[in-house]
């Protein structure tokens, strides 16, 4: 509408007059913040613009593949790709706390990204996907609220000694307003409403140690249970299972249990299917999906993803469970 198309004008002349003919780079994570910011400051500044996509291999099915089609492809913004799936795997060889995993993916996760923003010739600005409830949350806690960098990845921020402008074109939008600006910006509907992901991603959906086999098998499980809840309608809303929840995926469980097919006997892991319903996260209610929707994903998990013969669904509120698993 036109409330939003002035909004826009205004923000790009903002971005303009800030960053003159500077150099800006920006993190992006194939999450909402920063793909909207990555939008916004593009319509504004066009090449000036360089991206960094640091893919950890931790993302959804095909999720990386995603991103460039939209960002490089469809809309000509510069994006590096680093794939870095072999380095995080390494550094996750072996570790099961799920605080450590964090921390190790955020350390992995800001050294790649400086030292690839590094390479860019002349940035004299990072960009950053900072809304307004994470501006009030740094400065509740006491951070240095202005100057916080954004951490997707439970670390500290990025070292000082990047000696970078800040360029927070979102900080004074809600959540929902950076949305209806995505759609605004062109980005798919689809993308910009899709459920919350963790930074860390299925580093903290693989139970104890990240293996590269588990990753793929859970980016599959959890494709088939996204697939199926954006396609089964309620009748009484009309909308899909995927609107009515506020977060869905799938977690694996490095358990083998005994089950058959054919004439054989299997020996193999477990999903768990884990919806929820929430207003803001802090507490949620277990979503009451229909049993044949559950039947469906569970037929389909075991059927296509060989390696996994059992699915079970998660049936704990938070309190006293958390969201994620770990
Ligand atoms: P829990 O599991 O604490 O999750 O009930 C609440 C919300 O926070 C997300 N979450 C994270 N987000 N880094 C993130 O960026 C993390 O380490 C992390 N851990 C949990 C979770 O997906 C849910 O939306």
């Amino acid at each position: 509408d036109w409330v939003m198309g002035d909004y826009i004008s205004e923000a790009v002349e903002n971005i303009r007059k800030q960053v003159g003919d500077e150099e800006v780079i920006l993190g992006l994570s194939g999450g909402v913040d920063s793909s909207v910011a990555a939008a916004l400051i593009h319509r504004a500044i066009g090449d000036q613009l360089t991206c960094v996509f640091v893919d950890h291999g931790l993302l959804r099915l095909n999720e990386g593949d995603m991103v460039m089609e939209m960002f490089a492809r469809n809309l000509g913004v510069k994006v590096i790709r680093v794939d870095a799936k072999d380095t995080f795997m390494g550094k996750l060889a072996g570790v099961s706390d799920p605080e450590a995993k964090r921390k190790i993916i955020g350390k992995e996760f800001v050294e790649i990204f400086q030292s690839e923003s590094g390479k860019i010739q002349n940035a004299m600005w990072l960009a950053q996907g900072t809304i307004y409830p994470d501006v009030i949350e740094s400065a509740g806690k006491g951070k240095k609220g202005a100057h916080t960098i954004k951490s997707h990845h439970n670390v500290g921020g990025l070292p000082e000694d990047m000696h970078l402008k800040l360029l927070e074109p979102l900080r004074e939008l809600f959540k929902d307003e950076v949305r209806e600006l995505g759609v605004a910006l062109g980005l798919p509907r689809e993308m910009v409403y899709r459920h919350p992901f963790p930074g860390p991603g299925l580093g903290v959906r693989i139970l104890g140690e990240v293996k590269a086999e588990f990753a793929n098998l859970l980016q599959r499980a959890d494709a088939i249970f996204i697939e199926e809840l954006r396609n089964t309608i309620d009748e009484v809303s009309q909308k899909s299972w995927y609107d009515l929840t506020s977060q869905a995926f799938a977690v694996f469980l490095p358990v083998k249990s005994v089950g058959v097919m054919g004439d054989g006997r299997t020996y193999e892991y477990v999903v768990a299917l884990r919806a929820v319903q929430t207003q803001d996260f802090m507490t949620a209610h277990w979503a009451h999906l229909p049993h044949e929707l559950l039947g469906k994903v569970s037929n389909r998990i075991i059927n296509e993803v060989r390696g996994i013969n059992r699915v079970v669904y998660d049936i704990s509120g938070k309190p006293p469970a958390t969201i994620e698993w770990e």
